[in-house]
Order: structure tokens, then C-alpha cells, then sequence
């Protein structure tokens, strides 16, 4: 597959991009021609020139504003942020621990408000592109995630009203609302029986997951001026599930 160089001359941060979605976004937004900042708690397989580490945990508001130092002390400026990092919970209501609530919302909520509080400076001197990774599960109610739907609902919200104040500094703001994707440290593909599988493959009208690409694919296209006029939007790729 031939790809173009969308990216040339562009300096993208994406967060949890040491695994899953977010490593197959960084190896996108790369052969693109972009230099990429990871921030992680982890570092990824691999660096080179054009892929930085810079450990983060993105529930630190101030590992958030050194993060962004960092990309600009490596790389010059900042263009592209892909909010990715997140954690998932299984429980249910009244049996969860408050504390497991607050951390499900200080990853998935609160720290795209502290990295993005850090960024939007840098970025609105040349404008730019954040593409939040939120889920179909903040769109409907599932079986046994309270914590994790609501939260990615707030992403979503968060992802509209920040569209609007960030209009006026030429950054375009979208959040992506994947399915259920193979292939990632915490999909549910990773976990489970065959039966537990299945039951996440019965509802999928295509049959099967979704690929960690595919998810890179509409991350880059979003981070990109071929969407030049989206901002504000909720994307969903989820082989069809919600169309039920
Ligand atoms: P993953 O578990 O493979 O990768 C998540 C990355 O985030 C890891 O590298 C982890 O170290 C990092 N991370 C976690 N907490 C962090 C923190 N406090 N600071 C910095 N980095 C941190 O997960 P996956 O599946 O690739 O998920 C990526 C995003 O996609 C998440 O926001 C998730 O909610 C979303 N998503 C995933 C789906 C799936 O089926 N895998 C479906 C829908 C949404």
C-alpha cells in the first residue's frame, strides 16, 4: 500500500502510544513523515529520530506541561495531539470502589484536560489537530462498565465544547469512538474464553474486530488537512455495531 507524506514537516504528541492503538498511530503518523513524542508510562519496542520517548503519566498535570516542553525541546513545535491513553474497568454498581471510579476518571477524563490545557498553547501559534480517542461504550449503556461508559461519554462531551473554544486558534478537535478492536494490551480480544469472544463478535454486523490500523487509519485522516472542515465531530468505527 502506497502512502502519502500528509505529516511531512509536522510534530505530533500521542499519548499511550507504546501499545495498541496508540503504537499503530505512531507507526502511521511516522511513515507519514511526521516526528512523533511518545508519552507513555511505558516506554515503546522501539525509538529512532524520528519517534521520542518522554515518560508521562498523563494524570500529572505536570508531566503533561514537561511532556509538551519536551516535543518542543526535541522537535520545535507541536501540530498533532492524539489523546490515547486510557484504562478500562469491569464492575458494577454498588460493588465499585470509589477509588477505581476516580482513577477510570483521572485517565480517561481528567487527563485529556490536563495534556490538552498543556498543548493548546504551543499549538495555536501554527494551529493544528487533537483527535481524542473516546469508545462506542460512551455512546450506550454496556453490561458491567459503568465507570468506563461514563467516562467516555464526558470524553465525547469534552471533545464538543473544546471543538468550540479552540475554533478561533485554528486547532480542529474530533474524537474517534472505536468498537471493539483486536489486538490491544486491554481490548477485550485480549482476555477471556472463546465464549466470552464470541459474545463480543455476536453484535458486529462485519463479523469480526477491528484492527489497531484500521483505528490509526481515521486517527491519521482526522490529524490530518484532509479533514480540514471537522471539528467538534464523533467519529464511530465499530464494523457496524450501533447501526443496530
Ligand atoms: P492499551 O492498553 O493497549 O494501550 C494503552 C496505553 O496507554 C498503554 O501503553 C498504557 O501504558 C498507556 N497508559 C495508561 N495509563 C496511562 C497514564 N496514566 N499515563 C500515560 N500512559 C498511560 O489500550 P488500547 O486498547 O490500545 O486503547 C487505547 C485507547 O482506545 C483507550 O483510550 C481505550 O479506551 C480506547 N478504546 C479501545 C478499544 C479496544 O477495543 N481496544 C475500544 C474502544 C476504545
Amino acid at each position: 500500500m502506497g502512502f502519502t507524506l500528509r505529516f511531512q514537516d509536522k510534530v505530533a504528541i500521542v499519548t499511550g502510544g507504546s501499545s495498541g492503538i496508540g503504537a499503530a498511530t505512531v507507526q502511521r503518523l511516522v511513515r507519514e513523515g511526521a516526528r512523533v513524542l511518545i508519552a507513555d508510562l511505558n516506554p515503546p519496542q522501539e525509538t529512532s529520530d524520528a519517534v521520542a520517548f518522554h515518560r508521562t503519566d498523563v494524570t500529572s498535570p505536570t508531566d503533561a506541561t514537561a511532556m509538551v516542553e519536551a516535543a518542543v525541546a526535541l522537535f520545535g513545535r507541536v501540530d498533532v495531539l492524539v489523546n490515547n491513553a486510557g484504562i478500562g474497568c469491569l464492575d458494577e454498581t454498588p460493588d465499585l470502589d470509589p477509588v477505581v471510579w476516580n482513577r477510570v476518571f483521572d485517565v480517561n477524563v481528567s487527563a485529556v484536560f490536563y495534556v490538552c490545557r498543556a498543548a493548546i498553547p504551543v499549538m495555536a501559534r501554527q494551529g493544528g489537530a487533537i483527535v481524542n480517542i473516546a469508545s462506542v461504550s460512551g455512546l450506550a449503556g454496556d453490561y458491567g462498565f459503568t465507570a468506563y461508559n461514563a467516562s467516555k461519554a464526558a470524553l465525547i462531551n469534552y471533545t464538543r465544547s473544546l471543538a468550540l473554544d479552540c475554533a478561533h486558534d485554528g486547532i480542529r478537535v474530533n474524537a474517534l469512538c472505536p468498537g471493539t478492536v483486536a489486538g490491544t494490551a486491554m481490548g477485550v480480544g485480549a482476555h477471556g474464553s472463546a465464549a466470552d469472544r464470541q459474545a463480543w463478535l455476536d453484535p458486529i454486523p462485519l463479523g469480526r474486530m477491528g484492527t489497531v490500523e484500521e483505528m490509526a487509519n481515521i486517527i491519521a485522516f482526522l490529524a490530518s488537512n484532509e479533514a480540514s472542515y471537522m471539528t467538534g465531530s464523533i467519529v464511530v468505527a465499530d464494523g457496524g455495531t450501533t447501526a443496530h
